[in-house]
């Protein structure tokens, strides 16, 4: 009966780790939007402050931060940002006085790093792009800055909307909607005692799906238990390694990328994962672990070929109440995942009693399923 138990918990936190699709159960409403208010305008365009809300409940956007694109739907550039910037400057050279900070068509914006000189900063910018999801950190959860807009409309009636929203968090996953205008936003004094509007506002939202980011799981799990000596491993291959005659475990030291068969690159975490031996020179170096704004993953080499393990050891395992030890471990050198969140489901979580050593959030999108 227990066993029986214990072998669905295993399960079903399987399932949870390979959790796929265009939107996810455990988070039916999460979703990112980004606000674009006019604040004022200008001989030739508008300044609008822009705002990027993480309303999810447990994803947390990580080192190296994020990305966001779009398209200038004319020819608009961007005279200045302050609390971010492009990642490129482009073609500028028709300009004779002032040189723009931007002309890319299509440009790409990252956040600053903290300690900027406080003339490039403003409320909420500058955390290198690192965004907490709102279920864990509502106060961490905004990412501002302030862009300058040239060679646009000058009117609500002429302003052309940006199109193409982009957002890369880091690494693929998101997908954003069309911009719409939406009613413009309203601002309390700090006395509150007067108010004030934004002179046009619109709106994108973007959302996260496992399948954009990764063909493959982020993580595996395995289990083991006091009355069993037996532990049960993650499944080989369990992430997606290739399916190239690479037996984990064992190995020569070499570097290795993942090509299968087929002969592409196995995109499995981002833009392309690659798994050195845990002792190989290489992993022992420094400079190994610098992140990635792709995404792409430098894994340690194992059998599941997955960036995380998390492992469950029961630890007791009575009639009335289970007790469970957690253990995750990263493989992946390019990320410290520093604020993580693990996100488990099971019948029994809308009964947890006790948690030692880290905070607990029931997620309870519906009533009778428990994360
Ligand atoms: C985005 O999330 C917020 C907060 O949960 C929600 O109010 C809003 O409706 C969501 N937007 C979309 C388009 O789902
Ligand atoms: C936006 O994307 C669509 C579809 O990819 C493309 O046809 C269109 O030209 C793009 N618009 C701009 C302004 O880049
Ligand atoms: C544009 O401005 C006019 C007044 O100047 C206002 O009536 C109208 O609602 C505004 N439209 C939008 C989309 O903000
Ligand atoms: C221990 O677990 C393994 C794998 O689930 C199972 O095959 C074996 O029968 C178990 N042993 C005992 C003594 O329960
Ligand atoms: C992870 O932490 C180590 C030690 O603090 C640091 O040297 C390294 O740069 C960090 N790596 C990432 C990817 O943040
Ligand atoms: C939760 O556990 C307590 C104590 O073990 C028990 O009395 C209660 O009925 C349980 N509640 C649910 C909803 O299972």
């Amino acid at each position: 009966m227990e066993l029986h138990r214990f072998s669905l918990l295993a399960l079903l936190l399987a399932v949870t780790c390979s959790v796929a699709g265009a939107y996810d159960p455990l988070d039916p409403k999460g979703n990112i939007t980004l606000k674009w208010d006019v604040i004022s305008w200008t001989p030739d365009g508008y300044v609008a402050m822009v705002t990027m809300s993480n309303y999810q409940m447990y994803r947390q956007i990580l080192a190296p931060g994020w990305t966001l694109g779009w398209s200038w739907a004319k020819k608009e550039v961007i005279w200045s940002i302050v609390g971010a910037q492009a990642t490129e400057q482009g073609d500028c050279s028709k300009f004779k006085g002032g040189i723009p900070h931007s002309c890319k068509r299509t440009p790409a914006i990252v956040d600053l790093l903290p300690g900027v000189p406080y003339n490039q900063q403003i409320a909420n910018c500058c955390k290198a792009g690192v965004v907490s999801a709102y279920g864990q950190d509502p106060a961490g959860s905004v990412s501002a800055f302030q862009v300058s807009v040239g060679l646009a409309g000058t009117t609500n009636k002429t302003v052309k909307l940006p199109v193409n929203f982009t957002l890369a968090g880091p690494g693929p996953g998101y997908t954003c909607g069309p911009a719409t205008i939406v009613p413009s936003t309203v601002y309390l004094t700090p006395d509150r005692r007067r108010r004030t509007q934004a002179l046009m506002t619109w709106t994108v939202t973007c959302t996260y799906s496992q399948q954009l980011a990764s063909r493959y799981p982020t993580c595996c799990v395995s289990f083991s238990s006091f009355y069993n000596s037996t532990i049960v491993p993650c499944e080989r291959c369990a992430c997606g390694c290739g399916h190239d005659g690479y037996h984990g475990g064992r190995g020569t030291g070499k570097s290795r990328t993942g090509r299968n068969n087929n002969g592409y690159r196995n995109n499995g975490h981002g833009g392309g994962s690659e798994c050195i031996m845990g002792d190989s020179k290489r992993a022992l170096s420094a400079g190994v672990n610098t992140p990635r704004k792709d995404g792409a993953a430098l894994l340690q080499c194992t059998s599941h070929m997955c960036p995380i393990r998390v492992h469950w050891h029961v630890k007791l395992n009575y009639k009335d109440y289970w007790r469970a030890k957690i253990a995750i471990t990263n493989f992946n050198y390019r990320m410290n995942y520093t604020q993580w969140t693990l996100v488990a489901q099971h019948p029994n979580l809308n009964n947890v009693t006790e948690v030692f050593s880290f905070q607990y959030k029931p997620l309870l999108p519906y009533g009778n399923i428990s994360a």
